[in-house]
Formats: C-alpha cells, structure tokens, sequence
C-alpha cells in the first residue's frame, strides 16, 4: 500500500533520514518510534509531499507520490499532529468541514458527513456549535481525528497525536482510536516516542534511529527478539509485562456465568430469572445497553438474598483496554471480574481474573 525505498533526505549536511525501506501494509497501524529528532516527523512529512526526499522513492498502490498531483495525494491521506491545529475562529463543525468543503461537496452530504464523525469520535452532536477553545485537549484531539477522516482518505498519518494529552485521557483516547481503526480499516501511520502506546496500537513497529532504521517487525517479535541493545533498551526491563498488553480485553469476553435484565424490572423478577438461570450475577442495563448496576444473588442462612451494587458503574473495563489494564483495575476494585463495555459505553459482556492469568501464565514463555 505505501512503500518507501531507499528513501534519503539530508537537510544542509544534517541526514534526517538515512536510506530508509518500509512497506506498509493496506489497513494496519504502523507505528514509527524513536528518539527526539531521529527522523520520524520527516517521514511522515515525505509521504503527504511536504517535505521532498533526496533520494529513493514514496510509492502508493505502485504509483510514485512525485506522479500523484499534491492536493489529490493529500485528500487521500488525512494528517493530525499533536498542536492539533483547529481553526480557533471557526466552530468544530465548520473545522472538520473544510475539505469536504474545498471538494465542493453538497450542504446536505457535509452535515451528514459531519454527525457521522462527531458519532465515530463519541463527541456528542451538539459539540458541532462549539468553538476550540471550549474544549478539552481530549476532545480537540478527537475533532482532529474527525476531521483528518472527514474526506474519506485511505491513509490517516499522526504526528504524536495524543503527546500533549495527560496520562489518563491519553489512554482513553487510545482506546477509542483502536475501535475506530476496527470499524474504518485505514492505513495508518503512527508516530510516538511512548513505547506502551506503540505496543498497544501498532500491527507493527519500526524503531528509527539517527535516521536509521533499527527494526521493523510485528509488536510480538520486536518483544520477542529485539535486534540490538538499542532496541533492548527502548523496550525497558519488563518485557513479560507488556507481553501481556498485546492482548486486549476484548479477546478474553465471556458471556458465561451471568443474565442482563433491564434495569426498570423489578428486583422480585430478577431473582426469579436468575436462579432459573442458575446465575450469581445480573447485570442490568438501560435502553441504550448502559450499565446501570449488578446484582447479586446471596445465600443466607439458605435463603436466597438480592443485592444491588451498585447504581452507577464505577469500576467497568474497556474491550480494547490490554490485558495490563484490565489486571490493574480488577486490583484496584478488588473484583475477580469485572463488567466490559464498548466505547459507546454499551455492556458487552465479562473479563475474569482467572482468564488473564491464564494469558501471563502462556506468555512466560515470551
Ligand atoms: N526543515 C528543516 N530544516 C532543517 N533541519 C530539519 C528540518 N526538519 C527537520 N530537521 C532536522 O532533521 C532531523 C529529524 O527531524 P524530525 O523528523 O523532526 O525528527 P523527529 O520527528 O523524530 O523528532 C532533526 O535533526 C531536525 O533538526
Ligand atoms: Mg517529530
């Protein structure tokens, strides 16, 4: 899908990028990682022909950038970088409008186009009237990926996207980018110098280096079998633990062992379906598959007692939380497992202890 050989670019007598081969395959993530200045930025800037290379080649479906006119190559390719860069004077509607505007697309497709997007981000509609500066890092970061998307291009290229973003929001928005990336299947591009976030998201991982390429592998052999110490020492000393992040909750989602109910019925019918379910735990959801609360049937003193939980769901998992995540907040609640949901916060179903231990146990042999 994209292909760089060979591909050079000095800057005076600074290499930036030294004699770089990359193939890139049609809707995975790449992750580029390496030190501060070693190259990454440039590579991407090459690609979507903002900064011309030396030498070597850029191709795209087999044809060379340096064939494709400019405006039609970056329609295709959608760009969001860490100072997001949104319009301050113009609403998040009007910001992710802009190509499709500059396409001369029809009023009616745009705001289509637009709520689809705001839907995709999980920004809430009513968001499309507000300006920049009422938003949260967080959420720019979201209208960014919207509007990067808003054209339909095949490849999505990010700068550091989520840099400037705290730890935890950082997280969250990485969850909801991989769920993204599972309904739209771009090919993407993903500059980080955070080792987590390049296991967690990438397919596969190229390590640059002084404008050198170190390796280029699947997440799990660069784990596996990290080239030098350069690469050894990327990856830090807990290499078994992010083993465990490869795997995602998503992966271990049981169904057994528990009801949902809707969380109108009344506590007499909940009891009832559940002992004829011959099950501990329901879990009762709203209209919209919310999670409202957990019951759990008890037996005292052999008579079979219902309690609720609680009525909001504070401790509740995300299926593309990794299995490092997972494990800390079961630690964290105290529960043996604990309820999945997707990033439209619908319940889908149960992560268990029991399993991820399973998972570490498989993995030791990483
Ligand atoms: N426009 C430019 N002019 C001169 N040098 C540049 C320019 N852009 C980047 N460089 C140099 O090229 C090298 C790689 O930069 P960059 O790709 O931005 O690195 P990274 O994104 O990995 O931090 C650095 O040494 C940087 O100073
Ligand atoms: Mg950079």
């Amino acid at each position: 899908m994209i292909e760089l050989a060979e591909v050079t670019k000095t800057f005076g007598n600074k290499v930036a990028v030294n004699n770089i081969n990359l193939n890139i395959k049609k809707g995975s993530i790449t992750i580029l990682i390496g030190p501060s200045g070693c190259g990454k930025t440039t590579i991407l800037r090459m690609i979507n022909r903002l900064t011309p290379y030396d030498k070597g080649d850029i191709l795209i479906n087999g044809t060379s950038i340096n064939n494709i006119d400019p405006v039609e190559l970056r329609r295709n390719i959608g760009y969001v970088i860490q100072e997001i860069g949104l319009f301050p004077h113009l609403t998040v509607f009007e910001n992710i409008a802009i190509v499709p505007r500059l396409l001369k697309w029809e009023q009616k497709k745009i705001e289509k186009r637009v709520k689809e997007l705001l839907d995709l981000v999980t920004l809430d509609h009513s968001f499309a009237q507000k300006y920049p500066l009422q938003l949260s890092g967080g959420e720019k970061q979201r209208v960014g990926i919207a509007r990067a998307l808003a054209a339909e291009p095949e490849i999505l290229l990010m700068d550091e996207p989520f840099g400037a973003i705290d730890p935890i929001n950082r997280l969250k928005l990485q969850d909801s980018f991989l769920e993204i990336q599972e309904e739209i299947e771009k090919t993407v591009v993903f500059v980080t110098h955070d080792i987590n976030e390049a296991i967690k998201l990438g397919n596969k991982i190229a390590i640059v280096n002084n404008g050198n390429l170190v390796q280029y592998d699947e997440v799990v052999k660069i784990l596996n079998k990290p080239v030098n110490e350069f690469v050894e020492n990327l990856l830090g000393k807990d290499r078994n633990l992010k083993a465990l992040s490869l795997k995602k909750t998503k992966d271990l989602i049981t169904k057994d062992g528990f009801i949902t109910v809707s969380n109108i019925e009344s506590h007499e019918k909940v009891k009832e379906k559940m002992i004829k379910k011959d099950v501990f735990i329901a879990f009762a959801l709203n209209e919209n598959d919310h999670l409202k609360g957990r019951f759990l049937l008890e037996k005292e003193q052999g008579i079979e007692k219902l309690r609720l939980i609680y009525n909001s769901a504070p401790w509740i998992i995300e299926r593309q939380n990794n299995l490092n995540e997972a494990l800390s907040k079961m630690l964290e609640a105290g529960e043996k497992e604990l309820p999945v949901v997707d990033r439209r916060k619908k319940f889908v179903g149960v992560i268990k202890l029991s399993n991820i231990f399973e998972e570490f146990k498989k993995n030791k042999t990483f």
